[in-house]
């Protein structure tokens, strides 16, 4: 039975079927959710005034109720787990101008070792998973300090090097989904490793089929879809690699409703790993530019994934994904209060139209230097608007602006 409490009333073993707000301004990540911890009771009796309880699938006011016998994909998957998740407070512990600089250092070491890792592949040699592991230790403790700096990063993509930066950038945006979805360290370490060696069954790939800037015949896209069977195999004949490992490679191309491949699983058949694979490596390979498309603005991505969603992707998954990443994910140019521009450079996890903006140019049109970073929830105090208000989404092909010029050096 669905019940309306007070917010007062919240005590931990209660499923929480509806908040008396909107979802996006919480930082609840599920919509519907067991409360299983003084924390969380805490932030529902500080952003609600009241909430719906199902009574059948958690507890009642008025005393214990059998545990529930199922609950949701994922949340049981992930809060079965008895382990601590990493770090999951709502602020990061260092600030992200600070944590960029030892991002742009982690960053620059990863971009070697997955080169290395490519080219051994590609010459039939062995990985050296050792180094990878490593750096994907280092990657894992930088999203822990700071979630964004990193993925402020993952905008340093090249196009004529596409499989080693989209390794990257799939490694990264795991982990920082990871974290956002409260899983722990361990976890994260392996959704970096997955995430690094997803498409390294691409260096199988004849150069011909694999660098085609024309439409792929039906025979070379069959080929071309081999690259998850070659990954998989090549990654079972190391003996260290952790077996959800080898399924989020093998699974990184499934979709939700089965039309994927390679096996075509559906819904919860594919592993949560495979399951955040094929939501972040679709983002991350439809917002950069091919040799034969340019990419997506990174909203105009999340909106087309959106739709894809209800047929592609775990649903729930994906908003999960979006509350991640903002509804102006990270890359994104904007217009500030109808004249500045700015480029979004941090998620606002508790309300997502709210980023942190480096501007980059003023009214006038000139160049800010150095780049203020400023937080577009900050109010004026004496009229309560917004001081920066996100006025239009801009394109940075017709403003003439590389924004990936702005995540190479600091300033
Ligand atoms: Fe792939």
């Amino acid at each position: 039975m669905i019940k309306k409490i007070s917010s007062l009333e919240i005590k931990t073993g209660m499923f929480v079927a509806q908040l008396d707000r909107p979802w996006m301004e919480t930082p609840f990540m599920f919509h519907k959710f067991q409360v299983r911890s003084a924390q969380q009771v805490a932030q529902l009796k500080a952003h609600c005034r009241f909430v719906y309880i199902d009574t059948e699938k958690g507890e009642d006011t008025a005393g214990p109720r059998p545990a529930p016998a199922a609950a949701p994909a994922p949340v049981p998957r992930m809060a079965a787990r008895d382990r601590k998740p990493a770090r999951a407070g709502k602020a990061d512990p260092v600030p992200l101008q600070e944590e960029l600089h030892a991002a742009r250092e982690i960053h620059g070491q990863a971009k070697k070792v997955v080169d290395n890792i490519l080219e051994d592949v590609r010459l039939g040699k062995s990985i050296d998973t050792a180094t990878a592991k490593k750096s994907v230790e280092n990657i894992v403790d930088s999203v822990i300090r700071n979630r964004d700096a990193l993925v402020c990063l993952s905008q340093l993509k090249n196009r004529d090097e596409y499989t080693a930066f989209h390794s990257m950038n799939v490694c990264i945006l795991s982990v920082a989904f990871g974290r956002t979805l409260l899983l722990p360290r361990e976890d994260l370490h392996l959704l970096g490793i997955g995430g690094l060696l997803h498409d390294i069954g691409k260096m199988k790939i004849p150069l011909d089929i694999l660098n085609k800037p024309d439409k792929l015949t039906e025979a070379e896209f069959a080929e071309m879809r081999n690259h998850v069977r070659y990954g998989e195999e090549i990654l079972s004949r190391i003996s260290d690699i952790p077996d959800p490992v080898v399924q989020m490679v093998a699974q990184h191309h499934e979709r939700y409703n089965g039309k994927g491949y390679l096996k075509g699983l559906q819904g919860e058949q594919v592993s949560l790993f495979g399951q955040i694979s094929t939501i972040v490596d679709v983002y991350d390979a439809i917002t950069s530019d091919r040799v034969y498309r340019a990419g997506l603005l990174p909203n105009v991505a999340l909106k087309k994934m959106f739709e894809w969603s209800a047929s592609d992707f775990n649903r729930g998954l994906f908003e999960h994904f979006v509350k991640s990443i903002g509804i102006y994910p990270v890359g994104s140019l904007v217009e500030i209060n109808g004249s500045d521009i700015g480029i979004v450079v941090a998620a606002n996890r508790e309300n997502a139209i709210k980023p942190t903006v480096k501007l980059i140019k003023n009214r006038s049109g000139q160049l800010y230097r150095p780049t203020p970073v400023v937080d577009s929830a900050v109010l004026e105090p004496r009229t309560g608007r917004d001081r920066y208000r996100i006025s239009k989404i801009l394109d940075p092909l017709q403003e003439g602006i590389t924004i990936s010029a702005f995540f190479k050096e600091p300033g």
